[in-house]
């Protein structure tokens, strides 16, 4: 396995935003990609294998109901993560952004408010903005400790008035692994205030350390106020196959989101997802360990050459996630400047800090699910660049 991980692949050509789109994002090509968080590994070959099975079939009609997938996907989330649902509680959705737009759409008025824990992942800011819903934020605390909820805020700006939060757990782009009494501080926090809980758990597959990932819905009182979105294209490396899921526990909930799906005709399967995440969920637990033990070695590895080679940079090894949420605040630089020394001097494509908002100024978020070479080469470059400044 570990030589498959290894094996370089050649993606650029291949309809590969993270590759292909470089000189448009970037303004050149040659640059090692570290930015869209996808991975630059091939999928379990059990998938390759089902899909290929299916593709030779010839035939792509109107998809069944998803009754199978559900329950291989109910399967997975018991054995891997303790949690207990009921299969009726997945509606299918093409994608966990799009199912966060359809949460805020569907779940708040014109008129509402909805929270966010910044620095966080782009997309949660246009849920609010492109609605039109007021943006309400929630800085996360840098402590000597690691990331922190401020729970003092969270609860002054819960009074002051917020019909939605949207949670990362585990948390991108600051890699925080939100622990069961903090989900639970929150969830009694929401009840009190009734505030509904969309949470994100796309990443949950991605955490170390003997670490466990609390879903939502294993928290006490959490269903009747949450919807857990996940999906299978984060962990398996197939965004472009666009499939994921909402689990709704809450039947009112679950009515207002179907009826959504609905409205918005997105409410049938896309027959290769579906395939795809069935393989996943059945045939993919020892592929997704590889890959996890794989990205931690790239993190361990990371944050000791940054601690010991360049030290200006701030380091956090995230406690899940493949994302590394680097600081470069202590060089001085605008933020313009830093972009500048990225791309024109060490020849590497990170995520601009400002896309999560901004509180992410002076920082850049790199992906660590690639094979080792290229995080090798990225610091290398990195390091050299700052020292010939
Ligand atoms: C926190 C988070 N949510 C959602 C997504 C994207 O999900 P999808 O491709 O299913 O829309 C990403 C991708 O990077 C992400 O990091």
């Amino acid at each position: 396995m570990r030589a498959y991980l290894d094996a370089p692949v050649e993606r650029s050509g291949t309809h590969c935003e993270k590759w292909d789109e470089l000189e448009r994002h970037f303004g050149r090509n040659d640059l090692i990609a570290m930015w869209v968080a996808d991975m630059d590994f091939r999928t379990a070959p059990q998938i390759v294998d089902a899909i290929v099975t299916r593709a030779r079939h010839g035939i792509y009609g109107y998809t069944d109901n998803g009754q199978e997938d559900r329950r291989a996907e109910a399967e997975w989330l018991q054995r891997r993560h303790g949690l207990a649902i009921e299969p009726d509680w997945i509606l299918f959705s093409p994608g966990v952004v799009d199912s966060i737009f359809l949460c805020v759409n569907a779940l708040t008025g014109p008129e509402d408010s909805v929270l966010i824990q910044t620095p966080v992942y782009g997309p949660f800011h246009w849920a609010a903005q492109l609605y039109k819903r007021k943006l309400v934020f929630n800085p996360l605390l840098e402590t000597p400790e690691g990331w922190r909820m401020d729970f003092g805020d969270l609860e002054a700006k819960f009074a002051r008035g917020v019909r939605l939060m949207i949670l990362c757990s585990p948390h991108n782009p600051v890699g925080r692994v939100w622990r069961e009494d903090e989900l639970a501080r929150l969830v009694a926090l929401a009840r009190r205030y009734g505030v509904i809980i969309v949470s994100d758990e796309i990443h949950a597959d991605f955490v170390f350390d003997g670490l466990r990932q609390t879903r939502i819905l294993s928290v006490e009182g959490a269903a009747e106020c949450s919807v857990l979105l996940t999906s299978a294209t984060k962990s398996f490396n197939l965004a472009g196959l666009r499939q994921s899921s909402m689990i709704v526990a809450s039947e009112k909930l679950r009515g207002q989101l179907a009826q959504a799906l609905k409205l918005a005709h997105a409410d049938s399967p896309n027959l290769f997802g579906a395939i795809a995440q069935t393989a996943a969920y059945r045939h993919g637990d020892e592929w997704m360990d590889a890959v996890v033990e794989y990205v931690r070695e790239n993190r361990d590895y990371a944050a000791a050459y940054i601690a010991a080679n360049i030290p200006q940079i701030g380091c956090r090894p995230p406690e899940g996630t493949y994302l590394l949420w680097l600081d470069f605040r202590r060089l001085g630089m605008t933020q313009e400047a830093l972009v500048d020394l990225l791309v024109n001097h060490a020849h590497v494509a990170l995520n601009d800090g400002l896309f999560f908002g901004e509180s992410g100024r002076g920082w850049f978020r790199m992906n660590l699910a690639t094979r080792r070479q290229n995080v090798v080469d990225t610091l290398d470059n990195i390091r050299d660049a700052i020292r010939s400044r």
